[in-house]
């Protein structure tokens, strides 16, 4: 049975990092209301030079060097991104170019925060499928730009910066102790689109927007669509909560995060977070995170991890992986 196995992880951060105390008197807010209320201390905020396609690269890069593997070993990029470097060609293209890579395919995948769990999801099933023999799934994004920085309840909760894995064809027997991916779960409902939204886009006003959101709105819908998209991949794969080794969860909000492990009794020490240091980097927030924990040595080969997202859309989704 082929099983979609990591092989790699790496990521990217802008330059320049930007720490909640910035924002203080430029903006009616302080430090200590933005860690407060989500657990940012800082974010990192690309520079002109830096875009969507440079820091997909460089995580790419990285996620191929942490796997021993070069572009010539790689037949599919899949990246989850919300904002491109232009509206086509796919920044994937861009990024298999910049890769120096001729052969192959690449395309993106937009699901807003949920991106890297649809685009692992997806990457998964082309291999499976034998479509792909490997992979390199990406999350980049360049939020920033995409903010209107006069909006204390959107501007400090985003940050740039990308993440990537290399996911590869393996085989195993079909059990929950065969490394690579063991179940996953994708959800959406466009009811919620004005919760969280850019009021741009090509088709509409022609320009790029700002984002807007319903903060407390998401919030209250956040923690039961999250543990209801984690249960189903609990179900898919005969586990309970206590079976589980790491969380990874999107990484928007402290409290969210809290509020969802509890619920599915994940232990507090489980539970992988960056949203101190990364603030809310959408599609590449869990590929970050991984690799952080993956880097540490806290993830190891073997263990059982989870990774969970949701965002604009409303998206969500859940993978559960071996590592
Ligand atoms: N500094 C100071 N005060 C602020 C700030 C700020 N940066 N932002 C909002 N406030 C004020 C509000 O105006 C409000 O004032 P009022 O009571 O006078 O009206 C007060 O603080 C409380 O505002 P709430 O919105 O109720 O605060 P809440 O505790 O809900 O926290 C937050 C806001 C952090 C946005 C929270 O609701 C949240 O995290 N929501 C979920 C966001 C999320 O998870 N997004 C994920 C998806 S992102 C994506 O898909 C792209």
């Amino acid at each position: 049975m082929i099983r979609s196995v990591v092989r790699g992880t790496g990521s990217a951060l802008p330059r320049r990092v930007m720490k909640n105390a910035e924002f203080e008197g430029r903006l009616e807010t302080s430090d200590e209301w933005i860690a407060q209320r989500t657990g940012i201390r800082q974010r990192y905020i690309a520079a002109e030079d830096e875009t969507t396609a440079s820091l997909g690269e460089a995580a790419a890069r990285a996620a191929l060097a942490n796997a021993g593997l070069t572009p010539d070993d790689i037949d599919l990029i899949v990246l989850a991104t919300s904002t491109p470097n232009n509206t086509f060609p796919a920044t994937a293209v861009e990024i298999q170019s910049r890769l120096g890579m001729h052969h192959g395919f690449a395309f993106d995948m937009q699901a807003v925060c949920s991106g890297f769990v649809y685009a692992v999801t997806t990457a998964d099933a082309y291999i499976r499928g034998g479509l792909s023999k490997r992979a390199l799934v990406i999350g980049s994004e360049t939020f920033s730009r995409l903010l209107d920085w006069n909006d204390r309840t959107t501007c400090v909760l985003f940050g740039d910066g990308a993440g990537a894995i290399v996911l590869e064809a393996g085989e195993g027997e079909g059990t929950i102790a065969d490394r690579g991916v063991l179940a996953a779960a994708l959800r959406s409902d466009g009811q919620h689109k004005e919760k969280l939204y850019v009021d741009g886009g090509v088709s509409t006003t022609g320009t790029v927007g700002h984002l807007k959101m319903e903060g407390r709105e998401v919030f209250k819908h956040a923690v039961g669509m999250i543990t209801d998209v984690i249960e189903a991949t609990f179900s898919q794969a005969g586990i309970t909560a206590e079976d589980i080794d790491w969380f990874v969860p999107h990484q928007a909000n402290k409290r969210i995060i809290d509020a969802s492990a509890k619920k599915l009794g994940i232990a507090e020490e489980k539970v992988v977070i960056t949203v101190d240091q990364h603030g809310n980097t959408s599609a590449a927030s869990v590929p970050l995170a991984l690799s952080v924990a993956v880097a540490d040595g806290r993830i190891r080969r073997g263990d059982l991890v989870l990774l969970e997202a949701m965002g604009g859309g409303f998206t969500w989704g859940a993978v559960l992986l071996r590592w």
